[in-house]
């Protein structure tokens, strides 16, 4: 197990001057899906996912040296320009759980200025670009401070890690095109604990993938995330769930290294629909699909049975589409995805994403 604990990380300096960093991190769709946990935010499966590049987060970091005396972090918190209380709870609540890796968060006074790309109310979830920008913030304030954090891969291993115990699917938007969480025999170097970047493994194609995110529905989800991998202990069906996405997950990785598009489509519905599945298999059993978003699935299929474009779909935890499909016929699926699929959405809602580079530091 990695240990990032360091007591050493302590301001000795008196005349330590205000700074701030500023991170911009993405949003990730996962193709094989984190479904299920245990211990600190460690995976039941290897998970793999796209980067994606329109919907990120900024979140810029402002420190100086503590003016008062107390222990407690002193945090200030403000989305899109406005102190936000519940936002601020939450995020004080993670770094305290973080104060043992950064000790010197307890001797500065923070301010945490943050925005998403997207509407806060599209039924987009925000912890992965979240989690992440933040955690890139705090390896960055890591490294100006302390010099320790120098060599990029040791970086992006600490700030995928760090990430992870925020959010676990935060761990892979660290990385540009791709990335996989998991410990599997497949991919040397992979850790549950950490992502790995994958962008240079797969075939070209994925660079420049497209995901169209059409809104089914703006509603916040009935049922959490954090909740839904909770019932997965007691579903019945979750041992078989793990090593099923363990078989698939090598099925996708060869598909995807060779670029063969009608397999990766097949094992991303699949895996969309079983996420689902397993939501209605737990109990208590819970849907978050729908009418809009069947009747979305069954316009795309039809439409790839037509034209035999590979457009495939995929779901996060939540009733929107994702519609995945390669750049060489964007102009061929744009009409049919605005004329078909556009109406089905929330007030005509949708977002048009793409696989990304990863974050990028923005001062
Ligand atoms: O990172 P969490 O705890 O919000 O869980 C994310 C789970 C899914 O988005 C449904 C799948 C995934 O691997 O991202």
């Amino acid at each position: 197990m990695l240990d990032y604990k360091n007591p050493n990380l302590i301001i000795t300096t008196t005349d330590l001057e205000p700074g701030q960093v500023t991170w911009r991190s993405p949003s990730n769709i996962a193709i094989i899906k984190y479904w299920g946990k245990h211990g600190v935010q460690l995976p039941r499966n290897p998970s793999i996912s796209l980067t994606l590049a329109s919907s990120f987060t900024d979140t810029r970091l402002e420190y100086a040296p503590k003016r008062s005396g107390e222990k407690d972090i002193s945090l200030q918190f403000f989305f899109h320009g406005e102190e936000n209380e519940k936002f601020r709870a939450k995020m004080l609540t993670f770094l305290e759980s973080v104060t043992d890796i950064f000790p010197f968060l307890r001797q500065l006074d923070l301010i945490v200025r943050s925005g998403n790309s997207f509407p806060h109310s599209a039924g987009i979830a925000s912890s992965a670009s979240a989690m992440s920008a933040l955690a890139l913030c705090l390896c960055s304030l890591e490294e100006e401070l302390f010099e320790t954090l120098s060599d990029d891969e040791e970086y992006d291993k600490k700030a995928s890690y760090v990430s992870r115990l925020g959010s676990g699917s935060a761990c892979r938007s660290i990385f540009p095109t791709a990335a996989l969480w998991g410990k599997t025999g497949e991919v040397e170097g992979s850790s549950d604990e950490f992502a790995v970047g994958m962008g240079d493994e797969l075939h070209e194609v994925f660079k420049s993938y497209h995901d169209d995110i059409l809104i089914a529905s703006k509603a916040e989800k009935s049922v959490s995330s954090r909740a839904g991998h909770a019932l997965m202990d007691g579903n019945p069906f979750a041992d078989a769930r793990y090593a099923d996405a363990k078989r698939k997950l090598i099925r996708l990785l060869d598909a995807m290294k060779a670029g063969d598009l009608e397999e990766f489509g097949k094992i991303t519905e699949n895996e969309a629909l079983t996420l689902h599945g397993l939501m209605m298999s737990s109990n208590p059993s819970y849907i978050l699909l729908k009418p809009n978003t069947i009747s979305m699935i069954e316009r795309l299929k039809a439409y790839r049975e037509d034209t035999k474009h590979p457009v495939y779909f995929s779901l996060d935890a939540g009733p929107n589409l994702h519609v995945l499909y390669p750049n060489d016929i964007v102009h061929e699926v744009r009409p049919f995805i605005e004329e078909e699929l556009v109406p089905l959405c929330e007030d005509g809602k949708y977002i048009s994403d793409w696989v990304g580079e990863g974050p990028e530091q923005v001062d």
